[in-house]
């Protein structure tokens, strides 16, 4: 059956599965080997420049990666994917492998913790500049745009400020530039955004959250065309090594099978959790895409399909120590740091994710501190509710 024409949640049961070749195993099986024996055919065809379906050393190719691998490429309409050790690892890589030293890159406002070190700490070090705008319209990207501007970096959903972006306009200017675009769409998953259908150039993930979406794995992926992602395999990628373990590989593998029911419920659970956030008492604002007062909900509307992800960030009244006060109160959610978990996880951005941020560019950036981001789980909602309205009368 041709691949392209079945459904998602068809895709993200079968693609990448194929059943073992000797044993019938239907569930790929894990290949833990850092090694793969030649045979004097196989090195006569490598030789011969013929490397389909040939394994040569772990950092490289490993097969329970590569179809991981296949399954991700195949969910984002991709043609191809390369699975990393990291998020971080992932971001690093994409953007290195196009862009160098002296080159520009205009970055959305917001972006998560550990991208906006990279962007202003290590980049700074490689003279890579980054200019972040406040909104991606042409005006904007006008003003910032600079003889060496290389790409448009843009996360799906803004973190935690739940702000959504307008990609289409991005990605029309950058067109028009001839810059690249590249979508962080950790946030939304190709269940409910396939950047690249919109233009965009290439995807990176953090696949430790909703695509691994059990909180038992650390992994990153690039999404992307085939000469894109095969320029970073063979070349920045083998020399730096951020190769991920098969395990993770697998884990990321079988996680993905249910994306598209674990997404589900994420949304469902998110938009009954935000509408009875807004009619609370103690709660100053509630920021989710899903609700008409976002002021981009059309947007959000237009862009994602099957719902407004699992992310809801809210502000409670008063500051820190209300937000505190709410946080150490909850007896169900847990306090930490990620997100896209079966749990609910909450976090608090101006102490935590966005701790190392100076206080006044946290403020530009529209975190203050009684801000509270909350990653929904998929326990009932019910429960989820009771717990925070608990920790709200706290207050
Ligand atoms: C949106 C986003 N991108 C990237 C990352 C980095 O991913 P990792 O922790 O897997 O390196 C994170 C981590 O929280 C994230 O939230």
């Amino acid at each position: 059956m041709d691949s392209k024409i079945l459904k998602f949640g068809t895709k993200a049961v079968h693609a990448g599965q194929h059943p073992d070749h000797d044993t019938g195993a239907l569930v790929s099986p894990m290949f833990l080997t850092s090694t793969y024996v030649f045979t004097p055919e196989k090195m006569e065809r490598y030789l011969a420049g013929d490397k389909r379906g040939i394994f040569t050393y772990g950092r490289s190719r490993n097969p329970t990666q590569n179809s991981f691998q296949e399954k991700i490429a195949a969910l984002e309409g991709a043609e191809s994917a390369l699975a990393t050790g990291s998020g971080m690892a992932a971001i690093s890589l994409a953007i290195m492998s196009f862009v160098h030293s002296g080159d520009h890159i205009i970055s959305c406002n917001t972006v998560y913790g550990g991208t906006y070190a990279l962007f202003t700490k290590i980049f700074k070090d490689f003279k890579i500049e980054v200019t972040f705008v406040n909104e991606l319209n042409e005006e904007e990207l006008a003003k910032a745009m600079r003889p060496n501007t290389k790409m448009i970096y843009i996360e799906s959903i803004l973190n935690p400020t739940m702000e959504v972006p307008n990609i289409p306009e991005a990605v029309a200017f950058a067109k028009k530039h001839k810059l690249m675009t590249m979508v962080d769409n950790t946030f939304t998953t190709p269940y409910l955004f396939r950047p690249l259908e919109i233009g965009v150039d290439a995807v990176v993930h953090s696949t430790t959250k909703y695509i691994n979406g059990h909180g038992d794995h650390i992994g990153g992926v690039i999404v992307g065309n085939a000469d894109f992602i095969e320029n970073i395999r063979s070349g920045i990628y083998q020399e730096l090594g951020p190769v991920p373990s098969p395990f993770a590989c697998w884990l990321g593998l079988r996680g993905l099978k249910t994306l598209h029911l674990r997404m589900r419920q994420h949304c469902d659970n998110a938009m009954a959790f935000a509408e009875w956030l807004e009619s609370n008492p103690s709660v100053e604002k509630t920021i989710y895409p899903g609700l008409q007062s976002h002021p981009q909900h059309k947007l959000a509307e237009s862009m994602f399909r099957n719902g407004f992800g699992g992310m809801v960030s809210f502000t409670v009244k008063g500051g820190l120590r209300e937000a505190q006060t709410v946080i150490n109160n909850l007896k169900m959610a847990h306090y930490a740091v990620s997100l896209g978990d079966l749990d609910t996880l909450v976090e608090h951005p101006a102490t935590m994710t966005h701790g190392k941020i100076a206080p006044e560019e946290r403020l530009r950036m529209g975190i203050p501190d009684n801000m509270i981001r909350v990653s929904v789980g998929v326990e009932e909602v019910e429960d989820i509710i009771a717990d925070f309205d608990n920790a709200l009368k706290k207050i």
